[in-house]
């Protein structure tokens, strides 16, 4: 064994390539998704959606509506109940997409705004109703110019968080032999899950259980009780399966508030599912942003200074920032910074978190321009970076709690072939084909949020854990099952985890890929609790083999907990609970902030095994790092870019399963390729609507359009973050992938391609 190996304790699955624990569920279309509970008496909900940006509704005219058969009940700002604030001081309880509540006034902020909500028998009679609801607007010019908004438009002052700096810009500026200034944009982008947003709410008296498809139940719980002036205890939210997410289920958005006012009002279930075109207005998007980036280097290709502005832009009716400079600050050691983002208020949709939020963006603009400079520099890209790597946060000046970007350069560079690349731009063909090879770099913070988690040992030698987190198609079942597993040292069938309920233990939102770093330590020392119980019924216990041994002497294996250094002397889970007829024993872990320190046989039994002492983000600084390297094909007369190759090293701590995690990475990348060749919401430049909004128009990467995806995984734990040594994958492999590809693309044509996404025309 590995000292690795002996500070976990877990080495029997957790690691392992595990088919998930639920596929079967899935394929064979048993799970169930929030729209398909199959409640008695259900009836159906329709949005009706404002068709324009800016304005009032002047009248809404139900009338040809309501006769419809079937119509059991239209709301509108004329007849909606009143609902309550979401705004909230903090993210304790929910967090609200916008601060705006739908059906309280007369006011369009933007395209696409919920006016109105219809219930009927059926789908079809409620989606006819809404047709037939006759609505006029006094319309007024709406804003949605990004050039024009952030000269003309309210602004939004985001506050002094977002507009870091160190040392001195302009003289480093003055001083530094190579220097670049260019601008890169990215457009509208939204998250398209193959499941859209839905809900179905059901009143019992005065207590409301909401299934919805959800990243965080407990904060949906907190919003619908807000919302409806109910306690959080009379709300219950389930979310079962998730069919992605991307950060657009993560905020809550106002719909299941009209699922729920509609399902009192018919005092029935209400089943609201949005539909694709509905799903482009309703849960956020990825904002359009101008970077500017301004960077000088000395002659040793040093990183003298560094200045990120950020254009971009949020709602008139929320608040967001999209952080692009953030990341900027953190990934290269350069002693003069300034990063400043600009935010103008226009009428569309509230943008929201999707994959990556401020790294994504923010690392294609920054990526591409580092590439810029390595050019002008004349060195290597990945040379340039290693000269410029940041031993520790060049910000907060913290040690990282864990690092290996420069491994994840080499080893990704090594599997691509890196050493054989030409660097001259146009250099490299294939017959007419022009080829090109990039790479860039990638990061994403490491987050661990407080979860709480409880494990039963049941007395037939089953086990149920459980935890209210999410399964966001990512492997939440399959890898809190094998820590269990690994954990009680029991085969995984034996195990059951349950999640996505709001009457489990407390969990955090599944976001800022936080879930396994924040949720498997919980489950780990919950079974270690109850394992802990049991050790403590047989050590007390004259008929068992263990009667009078001490605690410390003692470990749980293969089902069984026996004394570490006599293996033979021991009982089964289920002997010692038979025999005192208990039916299970459990225990539940409730940290009440990230320091909370749990009891750990595993730190009591094997020596050198570190206690949970949460993540110390006082004393460390938590990222994750990794490099793309990509190879571009590009036909030189039809300018249309195919990736061909993909290589990606990461550095995100201990790997929990090898298969989720690749497939995690595999769908990054993916959505990376979409940011870089395909995805654009257009608005319509009279009217600013959004004219994209289907998915034939919006194109997202299909089979075709996949390269060979190599990902490697540095596997380098992180202790200081967890006890397990995991860091979250979510959102890390998406970051880079935009800016190598656009590298690819300068490497292959000789052009830099500034404005995403890289379609044909910007070739030409
Ligand atoms: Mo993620 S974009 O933080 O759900």
């Amino acid at each position: 064994m590995t000292s690795t190996q002996d500070r976990t304790n877990i080495q029997q699955k957790t690691g392992k390539d595990i088919s998930r624990v639920d596929g079967k569920l899935k394929v064979t279309g048993e799970a169930c998704y929030s729209a398909e509970f199959p409640l008695e008496g259900i009836a159906h909900g329709y949005l009706i959606q404002s068709t324009i940006a800016r304005g009032r509704i002047k009248a809404i005219d139900t009338s040809k509506a309501e006769q419809l058969p079937g119509v059991l009940a239209i709301l509108t700002h004329k007849n909606a109940p009143k609902l309550n604030s979401l705004e909230s001081g903090d993210f304790s309880s929910g967090h609200a997409g916008e601060n705006f509540l739908p059906l309280q006034s007369d006011r369009v902020y933007f395209d696409g705004q919920h006016i109105g909500i219809v219930v009927a028998q059926t789908y079809e009679q409620a989606r006819l109703a809404a047709s037939l609801t006759e609505i006029t607007y006094e319309t007024e010019e709406p804003v949605f110019d990004l050039d024009k908004a952030l000269e003309q438009s309210e602004k939004y002052d985001a506050g002094e968080r977002l507009q870091p700096s160190r040392g001195d810009v302009e003289t480093a500026l003055k001083q530094a032999s190579v220097t670049i200034e260019e601008t890169y944009t990215t457009p509208l982008e939204h998250h398209n899950p193959m499941e859209t947003s839905a809900t179905i709410a059901e009143w019992n008296d005065d207590e409301l259980t909401v299934y919805d498809s959800t990243q965080w139940v407990m904060g949906t719980r907190g919003m619908l009780a807000k919302g409806l002036g109910l306690p959080e205890e009379k709300v219950r939210v389930i979310s079962h399966f998730v069919g992605g997410g991307f950060g657009c289920k993560g905020f809550f958005w106002t719909h299941p508030l009209l699922a729920a006012i509609a399902a009192r009002k018919v005092n029935r279930p209400v089943r609201l599912m949005l539909t694709r075109q509905q799903m482009f207005s309703a849960c956020g998007h990825r904002p359009r942003t101008i970077q500017k980036l301004t960077l000088a280097a000395d002659d040793t290709g040093k990183l003298t200074a560094i200045r990120h502005i950020t254009n971009t832009e949020t709602s008139f009716v929320g608040d967001h920032a999209e952080p692009c400079g953030m990341t900027t600050t953190l990934l290269y050691a350069c002693p003069n910074l300034e990063v400043k983002h600009n935010i103008a208020r226009v009428n569309i949709g509230t943008p929201t978190p999707m994959r990556g939020p401020g790294e994504t963006s923010g690392t294609y603009a920054l990526e591409s321009a580092i590439d810029e400079l390595a050019y002008k520099a004349g060195i290597d890209p990945v040379e340039f970076r290693i000269i410029n790597h940041a031993d520790r946060h060049p910000h907060s000046d913290k040690p990282w709690s864990s690092k290996n970007l420069i491994e994840c350069y080499r080893r990704a560079a090594d599997a691509f072939g890196w050493q054989n690349r030409d660097p001259r731009p146009g250099s490299m063909r294939d017959g007419s084909d022009l080829i090109g090879w990039g790479m860039a770099t990638a990061t994403y913070p490491g987050y661990r949020f407080p979860a709480a988690a409880k494990a039963q040992i049941l007395a037939n030698g089953r086990v149920v854990v459980s935890s209210a987190t999410h399964d966001l198609g990512t492997g939440t079942y399959t890898i809190m099952t094998q820590i269990a597993a690994d954990t009680l040292g029991l085969p995984i069938e034996q195990v059951k985890f349950e999640l996505g309920d709001t009457k489990l233990p407390q969990a955090p939102v599944s976001g800022g890929s936080c879930t396994a770093a924040s949720v498997s330590p919980a489950v780990r020392s919950a079974c270690e609790a109850a394992a802990l119980k049991l050790i403590e019924i047989a050590i007390a216990d004259s008929e068992s083999p263990l009667y009078n041994h001490a605690v410390e002497d003692i470990i749980t294996e293969q089902g069984r907990i026996f004394v570490a250094n006599s293996p033979s002397v021991g009982e089964t889970y289920q002997e010692v609970l038979q025999r005192h007829n208990l039916p299970f024993v459990e225990a539940q872990v409730s940290p009440q902030d990230k320091g909370a320190r749990y009891k750990s046989i595993a730190a009591r039994t094997k020596p050198g095994i570190a206690e949970d002492e949460g993540a110390d983000s006082e004393q460390f600084a938590f990222q994750s790092f990794g490099a793309h390297f990509a190879e571009v094909r590009i036909n030189p007369r039809r300018h249309q870019v195919k990736v061909t190759r993909m290589v990606g090293a990461f550095d995100v701590g201990r790997i929990l399963n090898q298969k989720t995690a690749r497939s995690q990475v595999y769908g990054g990348i993916i959505f990376g390729i979409g940011m870089a060749l395909m995805e654009e919401t257009l608005l319509d430049p009279h009217s600013g609507r959004v004219i994209i909004h289907n998915l034939a128009d919006y194109h997202v990467p299909i089979q075709a359009d996949i390269p060979q995806i190599e990902a490697i995984f540095v596997e380098k734990p992180d202790y200081h973050l967890n006890p397990l040594g995991a860091r979250g994958i979510g959102e890390i492999s998406t970051t880079g992938v935009a800016a190598a590809v656009a590298n690819a693309v300068y490497h292959a044509t000789g052009k830099r391609v500034r404005d995403l996404p890289i379609t044909p025309d910007k070739l030409l």
